[in-house]
């Protein structure tokens, strides 16, 4: 078994926050998988490469120039770190990440990310391709509704209006194509948890989480 927590869900599920917490709290190395796959949509674009050109994405992902400072992620010595949040570059990531050479450039750079302490890693294939043995596995997930609630807040947009509606639009657009892609598709693996956020706060989450790495011990 691996010293490992893994936490998957859909877009605006929370698995950011709650992976973030949960390491701090265990005292382990945190890894944002998605970030990768934004890094290398955002890098691509940058170099005019189109998200579906495989051999070339591959490339800049297995050489891809980022450094993680705290919360803070260079890309080529430039921060990323807001950039690579927008919505635009979330659809490049999930465009990436369905190209089977993508993925495998980036395996062992995810796997590097584990330490003696052990390691609190977000993102999809976390818990089935990348860390098969973690200790324990999350599906986190929340309604399509508050899902957008909480993107929206993220970014001072009013919960009503069709500023919102785009922001659920884009979050069930992208929960389609997450799902129903052939590589790595989002579900829930038959050995994970699953963990309801739409009724529960960052607090309540982060302590049901710590109770289930307790009782796998
Ligand atoms: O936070 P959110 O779910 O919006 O996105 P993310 O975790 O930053 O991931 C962005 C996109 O990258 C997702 O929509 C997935 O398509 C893809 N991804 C993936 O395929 N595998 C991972 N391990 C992480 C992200
Ligand atoms: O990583 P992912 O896209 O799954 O979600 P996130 O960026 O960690 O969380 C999206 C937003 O929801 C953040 O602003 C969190 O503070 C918030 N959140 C919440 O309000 N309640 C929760 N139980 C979990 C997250």
């Amino acid at each position: 078994m691996q010293k490992v927590i893994t936490i998957d869900g859909p877009s605006a599920s929370g698995k950011g926050t709650i992976a973030a917490r949960v390491a701090a709290t265990l005292g382990w190395a945190y890894l944002d998988s998605g970030s990768l796959y934004r890094l290398t949509a955002l890098h691509a674009k940058q170099n005019q490469i189109t998200w579906t050109d495989e051999t070339a994405i591959a490339q800049l992902a297995a050489t891809l120039p980022v450094e993680f400072a705290g919360q803070t992620v260079l890309l080529a010595g430039n921060d990323a770190s807001q950039t690579i949040r927008s919505e635009h570059i979330g659809m490049g990531a999930s465009a990436v990440a369905k190209l089977p050479a993508v993925r495998s450039a980036l395996l062992q750079r995810q796997r590097d990310f584990l330490t003696e302490q052990g390691l609190v890693a977000d993102g999809r294939d976390m818990g089935s391709i990348v860390f098969p043995e973690a200790q324990l596995k999350i599906f986190l997930t929340a309604s399509a509704q508050i899902r957008a609630e909480r993107r929206a807040k993220q970014i001072n947009v009013p919960l009503s209006g069709c500023e919102f509606e785009q922001i659920l639009a884009d979050i069930e657009a992208r929960d389609e194509a997450d799902k129903n892609r052939p590589v790595a598709p989002l579900r829930q693996l038959p050995d994970a948890k699953l963990l309801d956020t739409s009724n529960l706060g960052i607090e309540e989450t982060v302590a049901q989480v710590l109770a289930w790495y307790e009782k796998s011990k």
